[in-house]
C-alpha cells in the first residue's frame, strides 16, 4: 500500500483508509464479521481507520465501533503501526443523529472514547460537525484544551467550510478535515483545494457515495469502461477519481464485506489519466 503522512507530520498512514461506520450502525454485521472486515483491510495495507463515538445503534450503544476496532487491533502484532481517529460532537438519542458541540459534552465524550479505545491519548480527535446552537470557537477551544491536557495528540475537523477552517486555525493546529466527496457529491471541492493549500489532510467520507449509491456504481457506463481498461472494479475507479481531486486527499471507504474492504485498499494502484478524470468530471451521477 502506498503511504502518505498525516499533514505536516512524519507519521505514515495508508493513502486509503477504512471507515468504520457501517460495521456499527443499523444493518451492521455480527461483531466477528466486523472484525474480519477490519483485519482484511489491514492485511491489504490499510493503516488508518476512522471511527466515532456515535457509530452505534443508539445512545445505549455508544462507542460500539471504537470498541470493535480496538478489539480487532489488540489481536495484531502490527498494532503500533495502525492509527485510529475518532470524533466528538454528535449524540444518538433513540437512534437519531443530533449535534452537541458544548465543551461539556466534548470533554465527557473524550473520556468515554479513551475508555472505549483503551488508550491514554486519542491519536486524532475530530470535531464531528459544527453545532449551530454553540459558537464554533467554543467547541474548538474544548478540543484545544484536551490537546493541552495530553488527552489528544492531533485535532481535526469534519463537515466544515473554508471559513470555519480559517476560524479554527486561529485556535488549534488543524491537521485534518473530513468532508463528503464522491462523484455523486462534489460540493466540497473548494474545501479540498483549501486543504491542499494549507497542507491539511482531507479525509473524503462516503467516497463511493454511501451504502445506497455505492450499489449503482457497477451500472455506470463510464466507470465500466475505465474499470475494464485498468483491470479494476468500478468502485476502485471511483476511489482513484476521489484521490485525484487533491494532493492531500485520503478516501475512507466503509465496508461490511471483507472482499469490499480489500478491493478498496487495492484501488491504490489505479492511476487515472487526465482524460479519464475529465470524463468522470463531465458525467452526471444521478442520486435517485
Ligand atoms: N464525518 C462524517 O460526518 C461522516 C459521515 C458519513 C461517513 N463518514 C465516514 O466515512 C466512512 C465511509 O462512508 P460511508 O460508509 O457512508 O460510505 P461509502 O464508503 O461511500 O460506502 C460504503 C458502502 O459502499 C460499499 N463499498 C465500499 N467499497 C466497495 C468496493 N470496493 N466494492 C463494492 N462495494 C463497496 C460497501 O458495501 P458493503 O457494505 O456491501 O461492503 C458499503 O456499504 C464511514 O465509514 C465513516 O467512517 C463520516
Amino acid at each position: 500500500m502506498i503511504s502518505t503522512t498525516l499533514a505536516r507530520t512524519n507519521v505514515p498512514i495508508s493513502a486509503i483508509g477504512l471507515g468504520g461506520m457501517p460495521l456499527s450502525i443499523q444493518g451492521r454485521p455480527p461483531d466477528d464479521e466486523g472484525r474480519r472486515v477490519i483485519h482484511a483491510a489491514i492485511d491489504a495495507g490499510v493503516t488508518f481507520i476512522d471511527t466515532a463515538d456515535v457509530y452505534c445503534l443508539n445512545d445505549g450503544d455508544l462507542g460500539h465501533n471504537e470498541r470493535l476496532i480496538a478489539s480487532a487491533i489488540r489481536q495484531r502484532r502490527d498494532r503500533d503501526s495502525i492509527h485510529i481517529a475518532t470524533k466528538a460532537g454528535l449524540r444518538r438519542p433513540g437512534g437519531q443523529w443530533t449535534r452537541d458541540g458544548t465543551p461539556k459534552h466534548i470533554r465527557e465524550a473524550c473520556e468515554q472514547s479513551l475508555r472505549a479505545l483503551g488508550v491514554e491519548e486519542i491519536w486524532l480527535y475530530q470535531f464531528h460537525a459544527p453545532d449551530p446552537s454553540v459558537p464554533f470557537e467554543e467547541s474548538i477551544e474544548a478540543f484545544a484544551e484536551l490537546q493541552r491536557q495530553g488527552k489528544v495528540l492531533y485535532v481535526g475537523l469534519s463537515n466544515v467550510s473554508v471559513e470555519q477552517i480559517e476560524q479554527a486555525s486561529h485556535i488549534v493546529d488543524v491537521r485534518s478535515v473530513q468532508n463528503r466527496l464522491s462523484p455523486f457529491f462534489r460540493e466540497n471541492l473548494d474545501v479540498v483545494e483549501e486543504c491542499g493549500r494549507r497542507q491539511i489532510t482531507f479525509f473524503a467520507y462516503s467516497p463511493v457515495g454511501g451504502a445506497r449509491l455505492a450499489q449503482k456504481i457497477p451500472q455506470i457506463p463510464i466507470l465500466q469502461e475505465i474499470a475494464r481498461k485498468h483491470h479494476c472494479s468500478p468502485h476502485a475507479a471511483v476511489l482513484a477519481w476521489v484521490r485525484a481531486k487533491g494532493n492531500t486527499v485520503v478516501p475512507i471507504p466503509g465496508a461490511t464485506k471483507p472482499e469490499h474492504a480489500v478491493d478498496s485498499a487495492k484501488s491504490i494502484s489505479v492511476k487515472l489519466s487526465a482524460k479519464e478524470i475529465a470524463a468522470i468530471d463531465a458525467t452526471e451521477f444521478a442520486r435517485t
